[in-house]
């Protein structure tokens, strides 16, 4: 089986490091603080918030993935979801069942994926007044248990066409749960600022701040090795440091790349660098269709200004020196065209550098 895992939670033996981190959460979490976790995309932050949680077994954790979430509804809903998978087997379930009869819950099985799918009544609509009544359940699960509450992707509140008086509503209910601790976890910096560092948000100044960074490079190298290792493989440095470059230290996608030269690779195989041209094909040839319907949404000034950023770097970019090779001399052209790409989320901005979001699709624009 490929030891390599990406795209999903990882813990335990597959979680590689971040000592200090860990401790750092953990002892937030016990003093109930809270905390906003920050890192780029595929960089570990659910993984580590996941871990500090699981290395406490005298914790109880309840996750809420806000991911893409539109309306006060949504974040409701998911966050009630949340709550009744966690009690399944509780006896709690039925208390809360009961508090929530008005929605007309239920909970099923998917007979394909045997995962629990809870779902509501559709003709409800959870207003912002419900947001009192869902923090009240939270507030009876925290008197069980030690309760940590985890809401990732919380940028997207910001979504919400009453994004302030929500936040407003969660910051007033956060401010009564004392003994709760929670964790507010995020991917895209700016707006993650927006919400916990401007004077007029709800939120401002009401958590620490901590980044997952990349993994250290000797680590991070040394874990991987291992995992080449239990394959009957080998590897060497130099293949590693290709590796990380080519995914621009982001340990999701490095882990990616080395599931994918794992699998073109045979048992007792000592690893060099002419691998990676058929590893490369292999993660494009999954990819493809993705990248094809990302170029399908953008116009032909897009793509242009997306060449020139995979061929020259994402800095400067509306100097003379990056428009000039690519034909462009207006800068607002350019600047639309980067807005567009930053909205599909195919670029984002990092230190004043557009970067692309996924370091494959770079690498896919240049080759094709
Ligand atoms: N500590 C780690 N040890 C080993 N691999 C890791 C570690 N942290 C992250 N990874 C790799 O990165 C992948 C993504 O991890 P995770 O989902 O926790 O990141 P994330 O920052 O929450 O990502 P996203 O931005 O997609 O939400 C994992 O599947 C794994 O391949
Ligand atoms: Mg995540």
């Amino acid at each position: 089986m490929n030891p390599f895992k990406y795209g999903m939670v990882v813990s335990g033996k597959d979680f590689c490091g971040r000592k200090a981190l860990l401790k750092q959460i953990g002892n937030h979490i016990i003093s109930s603080q809270r905390v906003v976790v920050l890192g780029e995309r595929r960089v570990g932050k659910t993984s580590t918030v996941y871990e500090a949680v699981n290395q406490r077994k005298t914790l109880r954790l309840l996750y809420v993935d806000l991911l893409g979430i539109k309306s006060v509804d949504g974040m409701c809903r998911r966050i009630l979801k949340a709550i009744i998978v966690q009690e399944q087997k509780t006896d709690w379930f039925e208390k809360i069942f009961k508090t929530l009869a008005h929605l007309r819950p239920s909970i099923s099985v998917d007979p394909i994926t045997s995962l629990p799918t809870v779902s509501f009544d559709r003709s409800i609509e959870l207003e912002a007044d419900s947001i009192p009544e869902v923090f009240n359940l939270i507030g009876s699960l925290g008197k069980k248990q030690k309760l940590v509450v985890v809401f990732d992707e919380f940028q997207d509140i910001l979504n919400l066409a009453n994004a302030h008086e929500a936040l407003a509503l969660l910051r007033g209910e956060i401010q009564f749960q004392g003994e709760i601790s929670f964790i507010f976890v995020g991917s895209i910096r700016h707006k993650m600022e927006e919400i916990f560092t401007k004077h007029d948000s709800p939120f401002f100044k009401s958590a620490i701040t901590l980044t997952v960074d990349s993994l250290p490079h000797k680590e991070f190298s040394k874990f991987l090795k291992s995992k080449f290792s239990q394959g009957d493989r080998e590897v060497d440095d130099e293949v590693l440091s290709k590796a990380f470059q080519i995914a621009e230290n982001i340990p999701g996608d490095i882990q990616q790349l080395c599931g994918a030269i794992w699998e073109i690779t045979a048992e007792k195989e000592m690893i060099s660098v002419d691998k990676f041209k058929s590893a490369m094909q292999l993660i494009f040839s999954r990819e493809q269709k993705s990248y094809e319907n990302y170029i399908n949404l953008l116009t032909n000034i897009q793509l242009k200004v997306l060449t020139a950023v995979a061929k020259e770097g994402g800095k400067q970019v509306f100097s003379v020196a990056f428009m000039k090779p690519s034909g462009f001399t207006n800068p607002s052209t350019v600047r639309r065209a980067v807005n567009r790409l930053l909205q599909l989320n195919i670029l984002f901005e990092s230190s004043g550098k557009y970067r692309f979001v996924n370091p494959f699709f770079r690498a896919w624009i240049l080759y094709r």
